[in-house]
């Protein structure tokens, strides 16, 4: 298996393209399956998720022809056509490796009147169960029958009603997958407490790019208007803000100034606070956001909540940096259960962490020392990555598969900006 080797110690100066969003770009995809047209997505990032999905919705009967897949080019465009869905089964072999395939559920209902789906199960930040999706489509008129680990949900006499849902719990995945259902429903479809992530914001654009009507969009309460049919667009997907807000805190960690290319401050707002408390200069601009720090980060006191409030998707990252603060940091996990993995990782490399329940006290110290690890999801291996730039001597992350999900040429992004790091190939 590759590895990530990174000699610690270097500043970080110069900029960074930030790539198309990952958890947008997974959200798009399947809205492909609503139309027979064919729908073109730009600005699409490299990465081993997107490849999958694509070969799930290939598996569905979805042609799909990538450009700009050269090397050199950021930002594939994919054109994915569903003339004819021949499938509407999502096996349990996908949908295990990549859990955002239960996002075709609420497409493939919305087009075919049907769609059988594996569970996921659990993953390595929590149990993740999907019964708000379920209970979001039930509430539009599915009906659901489980069996031998798999969900099948039809629509009565092939399409939804419509109907109306609560979510007790935000959740964007079950936002998402009703928003799908929902824009080819028979009547009204009304979602309150929905997600309002920048992704949910990107998805809604893109489908009324493709005619369907949704009144509130970037609100908690959504109200979606049927349409018989939906037409092909193309679409740009938004940029990757966990990304930014990714190389963000690395400068945070070894001093430096980076420039954001393509990053947008108005959707990263609570991690632009969380940055300037723990003492960065940030200055937005229209196409970018410059960050700059010399010395340690200040402790800081964060929780994760749903957009607006701070991502889960940011708090390992935050953790690495506030790792080397000058003084005491508090960070409370209140999204996932389980999502406090890299910490026995962080303190391997010299951090002084203490886990208590739903909560991590960090206690800065001043310096980390480099050392082999290893992490079990994809934001605790970024963790890994700044706390490896920052730290003496050289660390080498291991299962290097779960950076290669979310993270687009990341060697060839720092390495640009002054770290030492390279990949070692298995062969
Ligand atoms: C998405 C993101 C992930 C991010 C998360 C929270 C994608 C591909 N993934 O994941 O990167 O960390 O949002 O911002 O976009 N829940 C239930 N029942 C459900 C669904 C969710 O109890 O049916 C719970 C979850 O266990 C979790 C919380 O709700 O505790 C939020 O999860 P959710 O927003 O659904 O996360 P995902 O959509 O899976």
């Amino acid at each position: 298996m590759d590895q990530i080797v990174i000699r610690g110690g270097n500043p970080l100066n110069g900029s960074i393209t930030i790539s198309g969003a990952k958890n947008s770009a997974l959200t798009l995809l399947p809205c492909a399956l609503l139309t027979d047209e064919p729908l073109t997505l730009r600005n699409l990032p490299r990465l081993a998720d997107i490849d999958g999905f694509g070969h799930l919705l290939n598996m569905l009967g979805c042609s799909t022809t990538i450009e700009g897949s050269r090397p050199e080019d950021f930002g594939r465009v994919m054109t994915a056509r569903a003339t004819n869905v021949t499938s509407t089964m999502a096996p349990y072999d996908i949908v295990r490796k990549m859990r955002a395939s239960i996002l075709v559920l609420g497409p493939l209902l919305a087009r075919m009147g049907e769609a059988t789906v594996s569970l996921p199960g659990g993953c390595a930040i929590g149990n993740r169960p999907i019964d708000l999706h379920l209970k979001a489509l039930e509430a539009l008129g599915a009906e659901l029958e489980m069996a031998s680990g798999y969900v099948r949900a039809h629509g009565p006499g092939g399409r939804l009603p419509g109907g109306r849902f609560h979510f007790p719990v935000v959740s964007v995945g079950a936002t998402e997958n009703a928003i799908m259902a929902a824009v080819r429903a028979k009547g009204t479809c009304v979602l309150s407490n929905a997600a309002r992530e920048p992704e949910i914001v990107d998805l809604c654009n893109c489908l009324v790019a493709m005619g369907a009507h949704i009144d509130g969009i970037g609100s908690e309460t959504l109200t979606i208007e049927g349409v018989d049919r939906l037409h092909g667009a193309t679409y740009r997907v938004m940029p990757d803000r966990i990304e930014a807000g990714s190389y963000a805190c690395a400068v945070m960690a070894t001093g430096g100034s980076i420039d954001l290319i393509g990053a947008r401050a108005d959707e990263m707002t609570a991690t632009i606070d969380a940055l300037v408390e723990a003492g960065a200069s940030v200055e937005a601009t229209k196409n970018s956001i410059k960050v700059s720090h010399a010395g340690r980060p200040r402790g800081i006191t964060l929780s994760t909540a749903p957009y607006p409030g701070f991502a889960t998707d940011m708090q390992a990252q935050f953790m690495a940096m506030l790792a080397l603060a000058d003084g005491t940091s508090m960070l409370t996990e209140t999204i996932f259960e389980n999502r406090y993995m890299h910490v026995p990782e962080l303190a391997r490399m010299g951090a002084d962490i203490t886990v208590k329940g739903r909560s991590a006290v960090v206690r800065g110290v001043d310096g980390l020392v480099g050392a082999p690890v290893m992490a079990t999801d994809l934001r605790a291996s970024m963790s890994l990555i700044i706390a490896g730039l920052a730290a003496q001597g050289e660390t080498q992350v291991s299962r290097v598969y779960h950076l290669d999900r979310g993270y687009e040429r990341l060697e060839e992004k720092l390495a640009a900006v002054g770290a030492d790091i390279e990949r070692i190939s298995a062969g």
